[in-house]
């Protein structure tokens, strides 16, 4: 059974614990299915990351969509955390969390006029934009508020991440960031236009990136064109070279590459694309890397069948709190919270959704299990929470987080008057 080691989610008198508090605890309180998130694990990450870059001027902005919890949103901001946000309702968020605008960059292929409205008014750090039509609208709408919108060009690298087809966004082929020769001939544009401040230049080539290369090789791009830019006489204050570090969901077959040959890789990058000397802050975006690890989803067994030779353990959590393994195939390790791992046989861990994919293991061995056994998903703080749905009328899951030696429901149970609320 391969499970990620963690010093965060470990077992304490023979019980899965989270930073020394039962899980059993929680999910007797709370209910199944639910989240719980640890704040130490987030903490460490962030600051881990930090350290990677701080041989260099930089922000870490936290890739909102990841996991945008009020509460993981404010315990960020403030550790000093910037945030990368693709929505006028992430920007809403990071402002109720607290973070200033001038740490907030606004990403996104998709903006609306009200949301590009939205983040002018607010006056977040940087808009990034990803094409011609989007920078003309970005300066129509500033010159509409005589307003001077900082922007950012994302640029589409052309450099492939390796990672799965639906998380990879630095080939041409996607539809992610404006081609190099296209931001290159709207350049003298950008210079004089009264209502744009060039300020920066990103990429981001894709997400979970096992190996830091492509980051460093897109860094290394994104540095020689800001370099052309410098030179055409724009006033750069930003390198940006997006997110996508990975963390382990136990499965990798490659070790884990720390955070700090991540930092070094990137900042690499931007050397040999000649960017170190021009004062730039370099900026990253990573979302999965500071919150993936941090959180589990707890789920109890409510029935074992099996069927055609197989062992089916039929939990109460489900696509609809956990889509990864549905839509990546993705591998998510299970964790008995109160069984010793011993006399382990095959089994599938299934769902109540009416859907084949409906799944978050597949064959894998575990101890014997019973009706109302705890079962803990890791790798459950990104992209879980913020990809629910309320599929077959079921109502979102409760989010905990444990904070020195306590837990609080940072968001609680959707009830059926919640689900129903908008509808007649
Ligand atoms: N910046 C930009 C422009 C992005 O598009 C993304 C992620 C990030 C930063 C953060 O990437 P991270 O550091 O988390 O890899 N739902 C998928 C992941 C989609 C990622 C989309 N963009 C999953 O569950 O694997």
């Amino acid at each position: 059974m391969k499970i990620p080691a963690s010093t965060h989610f470990c077992m304490q008198d023979r019980e899965l614990t989270v930073d020394g508090i039962a899980l059993s605890r929680i999910a007797e309180q709370v209910g199944t299915p639910c989240y719980v998130y640890s704040a130490a694990a987030i903490e460490e990450a962030y600051r881990s990351i930090d350290q990677a870059l701080s041989s260099v001027p930089h922000m870490v902005a936290y890739a909102v969509k990841a996991n945008s919890n009020l509460s993981v949103l404010s315990l960020l901001s403030r550790l000093g955390s910037g945030a990368d946000i693709v929505s006028g309702g992430e920007l809403t968020r990071v402002l109720a969390a607290g973070f200033p605008p001038s740490r907030v960059a606004f990403s996104g292929v998709g903006k609306r006029d009200a949301e590009i409205e939205m983040a002018l008014e607010a006056g977040i750090a940087s808009l990034h934009a990803e094409s011609e039509a989007e920078i003309f609208a970005i300066e129509e709408i500033a010159k509409a508020k005589s307003k001077v919108a900082p922007l950012v060009l994302r640029v589409n690298p052309d450099v492939d991440a390796n990672t799965h087809p639906y998380i990879s966004t630095g080939l041409h082929s996607t539809k992610f960031g404006i081609e190099l020769d296209v931001a290159r001939r709207m350049l003298p544009h950008l210079l004089q236009s009264p209502h744009l401040r060039l300020v920066g230049i990103a990429c981001h080539v894709g997400s979970m990136v096992l190996d830091p290369a492509p980051i460093g090789e897109a860094t290394q791009r994104i540095a020689e064109f800001a370099v052309e830019c410098h030179k055409a006489g724009a006033k750069l204050e930003i390198l940006d070279a997006g997110g996508g570090w990975p963390i382990l969901y136990g499965n990798e077959e490659s070790v884990a590459k720390s955070h700090q040959i991540f930092g070094q890789s990137i900042i690499e990058g931007m050397r040999r694309g000649g960017a170190l000397d021009l004062g730039l802050s370099l900026m990253v975006e990573p979302g999965r890397s500071i919150v993936g690890d941090a959180g589990v989803l707890l789920t109890r067994v409510l029935y074992i069948k099996e069927q055609a030779g197989k062992r089916f353990v039929v939990v109460d959590g489900a696509m609809t709190e956990l889509i990864r393994p549905a839509l990546y195939d993705a591998y998510h390790a299970v964790v008995p919270v109160t069984q010793p791992m011993q006399d382990l046989s095959r089994a599938d861990v299934v769902g109540p959704v009416c859907e084949s994919a409906d799944f978050f293991a597949k064959d894998r061995p575990l101890p014997p299990l019973q009706r109302g056994d705890l079962l803990a998903v890791r790798g459950a703080g990104a992209y879980a929470a913020v990809m629910a749905s309320n599929y077959n009328s079921r109502p979102m899951a409760p989010e905990v987080l444990a904070q020195a030696g306590e837990f609080a429901v940072v968001r609680r149970r959707q009830t059926m008057d919640d689900v129903l609320r908008n509808e007649r």
